[in-house]
């Protein structure tokens, strides 16, 4: 059974102290949809951190207001960065894959990342990935705060170890760690999970396997709570 959204009634008008100024810059909305509008359109000019140099554009959250999941990863990559949308290279294509077996439609979930520029360093014409640091990840919190506050989603996944560092503070193991729910106040059930890139990195097609089964057995019980009332 696929997971569906609830309609999206949640009012955008509440606050909190670290997406304050993500909300002076887009103006609050009763609307969940023109809130993320709205805050997409701010985040688009967003130059509180130097990581917007050298990117095509900000790669805001995307998917439903209404959304019971959400699912935050690390940062976009290459492909993220000149699309501007979270999770269609790669990880996203095997992230698309994993949530369907898990029976959880990817356009009724919001997709976003803990940081929403692409940090990278060149290497000959490529451009590598670079993990972003605490400070680069707590400047961009605002906008995450922002879009916690108007989806409200009943379950939030982490995607990989910064994403749930990000969130949960401290340093998370995702062995130890996932696929339970975790103590937090930002949202009814908070859970991480590996990063889809992680399978991705696996050498053997076995450890490949391994690695997707895990992620969607999380993801599962990411559904299992999501649906329940
Ligand atoms: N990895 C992430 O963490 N986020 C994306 O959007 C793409 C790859």
């Amino acid at each position: 059974m696929a997971v569906v959204s609830r309609p999206s009634t949640a009012s955008a008008e509440r606050g909190s102290v670290g997406s304050e100024r993500a909300w002076e810059k887009a103006g609050r909305s009763r609307s969940p949809e023109k809130a993320l509008e709205r805050l997409r359109a701010a985040a688009a000019s967003c130059r509180d951190c130097p990581l917007w140099r050298g990117t095509t554009q900000t790669v805001f959250g995307e998917g439903s207001a209404g959304a019971l999941i959400m699912l935050v990863g690390e940062q976009p990559g290459d492909h993220e960065d000149l699309q501007g949308r979270p999770f269609v290279g790669p990880a996203g294509g095997l992230l698309d894959r994993a949530l369907a077996e898990a029976g959880i439609d990817r356009p009724l979930t919001y997709t976003t990342n803990a940081v929403k520029h692409f940090k990278y360093r060149m290497r000959g014409k490529r451009r590598i990935h670079q993990r972003p640091d605490s400070e680069e990840i707590s400047v961009c919190r605002q906008w995450l705060d922002a879009e916690l506050e108007v989806v409200r989603p009943r379950v939030l996944v982490c995607l990989g170890a910064t994403a749930a560092s990000a969130l949960l503070g401290g340093r998370p193991s995702i062995e130890r760690d996932r696929g339970r729910p975790l103590p937090s106040d930002l949202a009814p059930v908070v859970m991480l999970t590996a990063h889809p890139s992680a399978a991705l990195r696996q050498r053997s097609s076995e450890a490949r396997h391994a690695a997707i089964a895990a992620l969607v057995a999380d993801l599962e019980v990411a559904r299992r709570e999501a649906e329940k009332d």
